[in-house]
């Protein structure tokens, strides 16, 4: 029995506009799923002690297990539909145990391919950054075919989960929808969410929580502007208004999860800490930390 193990992430800054070309920035965070894998007489996925579908798992990997059957066990710390990249981490972690199980050692790029594969199945037009965040580890900042990984020190975030769940797709043909009647609006937003995902990026770089709290809290109006806010995300934020430096959505929206940077000292009783900037799959799988450059040409 071979085992694996993938962090979830969280987006900071720029998701669904990364969708339609912008950068965004994203984060590993200290949850994980671990697939446990050992040969079989059919393809098994178990996940909560259930036999589960997952066809676009078994489809993906293929490219490692060539038409050899394989039993997956499925260990979770993250909620599905909960815009924490679960469904990434998922097939990041299957994909390195089965690679392990038989002996192949996938270089990143091809287990990005392999993920993003699974990954197109579930949400149509992924822009990969969840997969990025999850191999790749740290903090990223990321756009379709370009990846930074940032170097910085982890920093803690409240999550706070809005117990709604939703479907990555669904809000994702929203917002083409908001697109395409507010092109010109849309656009500029596009823009302003690149600049900010880059400069978070800076600011993280640099410590600054407070900045990266600022453009926090100007991303989640542009995604209520564009439709994939919900009230009770809402309600939240307002909750942990000024005890946070920014507080927003992350991942898809309509529902999912809050993320906010609390101030020190600030007597939160909601939600639970991660830690973000933890390593990555391909770091805790293979002991190797990715090299920034090495990552940028991986990806691209
Ligand atoms: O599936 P989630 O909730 O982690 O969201 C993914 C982020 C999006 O920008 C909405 C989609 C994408 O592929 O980038």
């Amino acid at each position: 029995m071979i085992e694996a193990r993938a962090p979830a992430k969280i987006i900071i800054l720029g998701e669904h506009f990364v969708v339609h070309g912008s950068h965004a920035l994203a984060a590993s965070i200290d949850r994980y799923i671990t697939v446990t894998a050992s040969y079989h007489s059919s393809d098994v996925l178990i996940a909560s002690g259930k036999a589960v579908k997952a066809e676009h798992i078994f489809n993906s990997v293929d490219k490692i297990t060539r038409g050899r059957h394989v039993k997956l066990i499925v260990k979770s710390q993250v909620p599905n539909g909960a815009g924490l990249g679960s469904s990434a981490a998922l097939s990041i972690a299957s994909t390195i145990a089965v690679s392990k199980l038989f002996d192949v050692k996938p270089d990143p790029s091809l287990l990005f391919d392999i993920s993003m594969e699974a990954e197109k199945y579930i949400h149509r037009n992924p822009s990969g950054v969840d997969v990025a965040a999850s191999l790749y580890g740290g903090f990223v900042l990321f756009k379709r075919g370009e990846l930074r990984i940032i170097k910085a020190q982890p920093i803690r975030f409240l999550v706070v989960d809005s117990r709604q769940r939703r479907i990555t797709g669904n809000l994702v043909s929203r917002v083409k929808e908001f697109m395409e009647h507010n092109p010109e609006l849309f656009a500029s937003l596009v823009s302003v969410s690149d600049l900010m995902s880059i400069k978070g990026a800076q600011a993280i770089e640099n410590g600054n929580v407070e900045q990266v709290g600022s453009y926090m809290n100007v991303t989640q109006h542009f995604l209520e502007l564009i439709g994939v806010s919900t009230p009770k995300i809402k309600s939240i934020i307002e909750y942990l208004n000024g005890k946070v430096f920014g507080a927003k959505l992350t991942g898809a929206g309509g529902g999912g999860c809050v993320i906010a940077i609390p101030r020190i000292g600030n007597g939160l009783k909601s939600g639970y800490m991660v830690k973000a900037g933890v390593d990555g799959a391909y770091k805790i799988n293979y002991g190797k930390q990715l090299e920034p450059s090495t990552a940028a040409d991986d990806v691209a």
